[in-house]
């Protein structure tokens, strides 16, 4: 009789053992806060970031945290408030590279763990600090393509070389979108554009209004050239490009212009009734740097597995016609 009691109530306690290490595993993932830090809130591409790295919370049952921040001083109070929230993780997109060693420094000091995403820390000579966790796109790659994209369009409309102006739009602080300009203009140049014809027109930020009011003054400054293409950093760069051509009074058939991004911007343009300057946009994967990124932060957090140090993701060049398929094919509907 005492030993079946004995063996019932040891029946109970490992059950109740059992429960409560369920129990706490299930709210330790509800315990887990993770930051999602972006630069610039409103673009679409960071929206569909954050989208996807909600689905990974909801998913796994952590908290995910979305704070903008546009400058340097908003990044420090970010990770300052992630911490005082209890968050053990950031993931960042940051307004400015060159604050890579403050934000390690601030992100040891609260004892979060750091990734970035987008755009590469870097450090005082320049270079990326490569010890930090990052996932980025293969920015000279996909800029090659945007220029073999415009190359093949622009032989299909029969154009000669040396009427045809390009615009870069450019944002030489950020190394990526260096390498997405310098990617898609060499293979402009290996076409036979020429070196002259390009003309640089730096956005005083990364977003289409500036974009807008640079290629206009280029715009203005050549007026005899005929036809225009146009590179830079993203969609909205640009679309900002096309934007300053429709306002001078070029006509659409007269520009060839492909961004980078292939979100809400890029599908407004697309769905216009006829055809604008912007011929198309090499598609890169917001579920990739929204939703991976969260899931290789919590497994990092959770199980202590350390993510890669680098990924770099790639792209798909979408047109007017193709745009919803290959979203499709993407899984980024
Ligand atoms: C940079 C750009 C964004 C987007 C991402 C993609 O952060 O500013 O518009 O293109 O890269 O990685």
């Amino acid at each position: 009789m005492h030993f079946l009691k004995a063996a019932a109530l040891a029946g109970i306690m490992t059950g109740t053992v059992f429960a409560a290490v369920a129990g706490s595993s299930a709210a330790y993932a509800a315990d887990v806060k993770i930051g999602f830090v972006v630069k610039q809130p409103e673009e679409p591409w960071f929206q569909d970031e954050w989208k996807f790295a909600d689905v990974a919370a909801k998913e796994k049952g952590f908290t995910l945290v979305k704070i903008g921040a546009e400058d340097g001083e908003k990044v420090q109070s970010a990770l300052d408030n992630l911490a005082a929230q209890g968050a053990t993780g950031v993931i960042i997109c940051t307004p400015d590279v060159k604050l890579g060693p403050g934000i390690i420094a601030k992100a040891e000091a609260n004892g979060l763990k750091l990734m970035t995403v987008d755009d590469r820390l870097v450090g005082a000579a320049g270079k990326p600090l490569e010890d930090v966790v990052h996932m980025g796109i293969s920015a000279t790659k996909i800029g090659e393509e945007v220029g073999r994209a415009i190359s093949e369009e622009v032989k299909k409309r029969g154009w000669d070389w040396k009427d045809v102006g390009a615009i870069r739009v450019s944002y030489d602080q950020l190394p990526t979108a260096v390498d997405r300009v310098e990617g898609a203009l060499s293979v402009l140049k290996e076409n036979g554009l020429p070196e002259a014809n390009i003309f640089a027109a730096p956005q005083a930020k990364t977003d289409t209004e500036a974009a807008l009011n640079a290629s206009t003054v280029v715009l203005n400054k050549n007026a005899g050239i005929k036809h225009w293409v146009a590179v830079g950093l993203n969609d909205e760069s640009v679309l900002g490009a096309v934007r300053a051509t429709e306002s001078v009074g070029i006509p659409s058939e007269n520009v060839v212009a492909v961004g980078i991004g292939g979100a809400e911007s890029a599908i407004n343009e697309f769905k216009k009734p006829s055809p604008t300057g912007f011929y198309g946009t090499v598609i890169i994967s917001p579920k990739r740097h929204g939703y991976e990124t969260a899931m290789n932060m919590y497994a990092w957090l959770a199980d202590g597995k350390e993510p890669e140090k680098l990924t770099l993701t790639s792209g798909q060049l979408a047109l007017r016609d193709n745009y919803a398929a290959v979203r499709k094919e993407l899984g980024i509907e």
